[in-house]
């Protein structure tokens, strides 16, 4: 059985950081055509309905249908900690974090978590993550089994720590995190839509042997991604030196330990040094910007301005429960207000590419999601531009797309979801 998804198309042609907005293209009467989980077709409605007649038809009206959003940084496990108060990085992780990630010894308390972050992304119009668990193997496996009953493409890895800096309790050791993540990554990298990321927290909680064990581990499966924390705050970066004192700067202490290359991730990525910049330019590593975290955990403001014009590959990110929202809507916002700070207003189009193409670049996934265009994978999502009283009377004056688009970037929530597709399928509300 086919699908015909009619409705507004927005899809991107280039990438718009280079070509500017008309890197996207847009149908105001425009068609999806679907089968077998992937986009067939992408084109004007009345041509697609012709070369199509047979196709089952979904009509959006004026909605818009997108790819689904990517998240490129989260943590599943800090679901029910999220907007919790008064706290800078160092002191929130022992506060809020670590006691909470510390239930997930318990695999039933796993399981309820990422049923629940899986439905409250879902219902934003997020249809793929990239996730910390915890120290736990269960809450891999919580995580995993939650995204394929779904039908979901999804990433995650055991979060590993082994120094004393983490509390008893949610320590493992070199060796163990070496095993367990092996031993993990062969039960289900690459299994159906899911993909294991080696994940080491970030330097401050690691030895320098367990860095070193999980570099020899990504050497060994070089196809794997790998996930950590980069130069979120200054206190965590002086921490950093204290701990490492024969680093040259903190990109260091993973360059040094088999950690750095194209397929690592490096969150936040805030405070770089101009050698950490160009190392990972040359290597072309993936920085992911996590705004309302960065924001809401009082971090500092990412330099997307000067990071995509020196074309590093940068990626978008709610960083949850660092950051305080779910929606990638509000993150987009939240990436906007943060480049105003920095006199860099993002266009529409970079927000909107950011949260989908951009993401999935940085997760290398760019082949098969983050984009509406035939061989892809077909996760949608379809929005309501006029989804509240205050977002439609501003959209009514819009003379183009991105004037219609931007007041739902800017007040957007789940109200504007119409509906989302994963794998080609009508995701049930
Ligand atoms: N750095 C190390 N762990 C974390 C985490 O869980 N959240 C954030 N925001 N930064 C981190
Ligand atoms: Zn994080």
């Amino acid at each position: 059985m086919r699908d015909l998804i009619l409705g507004q198309t927005l899809s991107f042609a280039a990438d718009p950081f280079v070509e500017g907005p008309t890197a996207a293209r847009h149908e105001t009467y425009g068609a999806v055509l679907v089968e077998d989980g992937i986009i067939r077709a992408l084109g004007p409605a009345d041509t697609l309905r012709a070369a199509a007649p047979d196709a089952r038809v979904t009509d959006y009206g004026r909605a818009l249908i997108s790819a689904g959003f990517i998240d490129a940084h989260v943590h599943y496990p800090q679901t029910a900690i999220i907007a919790s108060w008064g706290k800078r990085l160092i002191d929130w992780l022992n506060a809020y974090t670590f006691p909470e990630e510390m239930r997930f010894a318990d695999a039933a308390y796993a399981r309820t978590i990422a049923a629940r972050y899986f439905d409250l992304t879902l219902a934003q119009g997020t249809t793929t993550v990239c996730s910390y668990a915890t120290i736990h193997p269960e809450s891999v496996t919580a995580f995993f089994e939650e995204a394929e009953v779904r039908g979901l493409r999804a990433l995650t890895g055991k979060t590993c720590m082994d120094r004393d800096t983490a509390p008893a309790g949610l320590r493992d050791t070199a060796q163990s995190a070496y095993d367990d993540s092996r031993r993990l990554l062969e039960r289900w990298h690459g299994r159906g839509r899911l993909s294991y990321v080696i994940t080491p927290r970030f330097s401050p909680t690691s030895t320098p042997e367990q860095l070193a064990a999980l570099g020899a581990l990504w050497a060994e499966h070089p196809d794997c991604l790998m996930q950590t924390h980069l130069s979120e705050q200054l206190d965590e970066i002086a921490w950093v030196k204290g701990l490492y004192p024969a680093a040259r700067d903190y990109l260091d202490t993973y360059e040094a330990h088999g950690l750095l290359g194209p397929g690592g991730l490096y969150g936040h990525a805030i405070h770089l040094e101009p050698r950490e910049i160009a190392r990972m330019k040359e290597v072309d590593a993936s920085l992911i910007h996590c705004p309302t975290s960065n924001t809401f955990i009082g971090s500092g403001l990412f330099d997307m301005g000067g990071l995509t014009s020196a074309r590093h590959r940068v990626g978008l990110a709610t960083d949850t429960g660092g950051g305080s929202s779910f929606s990638m809507l509000r993150t987009m916002a939240a990436a906007y207000e943060v480049g105003q700070l920095r006199h860099r207003a993002l266009h529409p189009a970079e927000l909107w590419w950011l949260a989908t193409q951009g993401s999935a670049r940085a997760l290398r996934l760019d082949d098969r999601i983050g984009n509406l265009a035939p061989g892809m994978e077909a996760d949608l999502v379809v929005l309501d531009l006029a989804s509240t009283p205050a977002i439609a009377q501003a959209t009514a004056r819009a003379d183009d797309i991105w004037q219609a688009l931007f007041p739902t970037i800017m007040m957007g929530d789940d109200r504007a979801v119409t509906s989302v597709w994963v794998g080609g399928k009508p995701v049930a509300r």
